[in-house]
C-alpha cells in the first residue's frame, strides 16, 4: 500500500486527479469507479480542468459509480446520478451512456441491484476505483455491520451516516434511509483502489480502516487485503497514522 501526505485538500486532490488521469491515458477504455460526497469535488473539477485543455480523453473511458439513493429520482439535486452530472459528467467529454449510476428509482431495488452487480463484473470490474471515507468507516454504503456485504444491495443508513450527509439537505428527516450500494465484492475485485479523505475529523476512521483490525465494523478495513490501495490524504486526515509512526510519502 502506498501512502501520499498532502498539504491540504487541493494538494490531496490534485495527487488523486493526477493518478486517475495517469490510469486514463494509459488506458483511454478503462474502467473508473466513480464515488461521491465532498471529498472528491476537488478532484472532479481538477480532471475536468485538465479534461477541457486537452491533456486527455474521457470519451471512452466507461463508469461505475458507487452506489444511490433508495427513492431519489436522478434529476434530484441531492441524488448521486445528478451529482456526478453536475460534477462532472457534463464538463468532460465522457459518453453519457457508458456511464452508470444504480437507479435509486427501481420497481424492485432487489432486481436492480441484481443487474448492477452484473453489469460491473461483465464490464471487467473497475480499473480504478475512487474512495472516499465515511466518517463511521464506510466506503459507498456499505456501512459497520456484522459482515462484509459483498454484492450490491439495499442498505439501511445509519444514523450517523444521516446525520453526516444532512448538511446536503434541507433538514435531517429528508435524508433517505436507505441506499443501494456496490458491495464490498465488486469494491475488492477492482484492480486498484484509490482511497482518499480530508480534515480532522476522518483521522479516526482513517486510523481504523489501515491500523485496525480488519472488521466489518469498520467496512474500509477490508482494504488491508488489496494488493494495490494508493491512499491520498491530507496532514489532517492522516494525523493519527503519522503519529502512530506508518510510512507515507510526500
Ligand atoms: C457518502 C457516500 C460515500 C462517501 C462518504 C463521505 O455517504 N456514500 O461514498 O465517501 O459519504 O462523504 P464526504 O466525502 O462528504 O465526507
Amino acid at each position: 500500500m502506498r501512502i501520499y501526505l498532502t498539504e491540504d485538500y487541493d494538494a490531496m486532490s490534485r495527487r488523486a486527479a493526477n493518478l486517475i488521469s495517469a490510469e486514463v491515458i494509459r488506458n483511454p477504455s478503462c474502467v473508473l469507479g466513480l464515488a461521491t460526497g465532498s471529498t472528491p469535488v476537488g478532484t472532479y473539477k481538477q480532471l475536468a480542468a485538465w479534461n477541457q485543455r486537452g491533456d486527455f480523453s474521457f470519451k471512452e473511458v466507461r463508469s461505475v459509480n458507487l452506489d444511490e439513493y433508495k427513492g431519489l429520482a436522478p434529476t434530484h439535486d441531492q441524488s448521486y446520478r445528478y451529482f456526478m452530472q453536475t460534477n462532472l459528467f457534463d464538463h468532460i467529454d465522457i459518453d453519457v451512456n457508458n456511464t452508470n449510476v444504480p437507479n435509486g428509482l427501481a420497481a424492485d431495488p432487489v432486481a436492480e441491484c441484481a443487474r448492477y452487480d452484473e453489469l460491473v463484473r461483465s464490464l471487467g470490474y473497475a480499473d480504478l476505483q475512487l474512495l472516499g471515507l465515511g466518517r463511521n468507516g464506510h466506503i459507498g454504503f456499505n456501512e459497520p455491520a456484522d459482515i462484509f456485504v459483498k454484492e450490491t444491495h439495499v442498505v439501511d443508513l445509519t444514523q450517523s451516516t444521516i446525520d453526516a450527509n444532512a448538511r446536503f439537505f434541507a433538514s435531517a428527516d429528508d435524508v433517505p434511509r436507505q441506499a443501494l450500494t456496490m458491495g464490498i465484492g465488486c469494491i475488492m475485485a477492482a484492480r486498484r483502489v484509490l482511497l482518499i479523505a480530508s480534515g480532522a475529523d476522518k483521522a479516526d476512521a482513517v486510523y481504523n480502516a489501515f491500523c485496525g483490525p480488519i472488521d466489518p465494523h469498520c467496512p474500509a478495513s477490508i482494504l488491508q487485503l488489496h494488493s494495490d490501495v494508493v491512499l491520498v490524504g491530507d496532514k489532517a486526515a492522516l494525523s493519527k497514522l503519522v503519529a502512530a509512526g506508518v510510512p507515507v510519502c510526500e
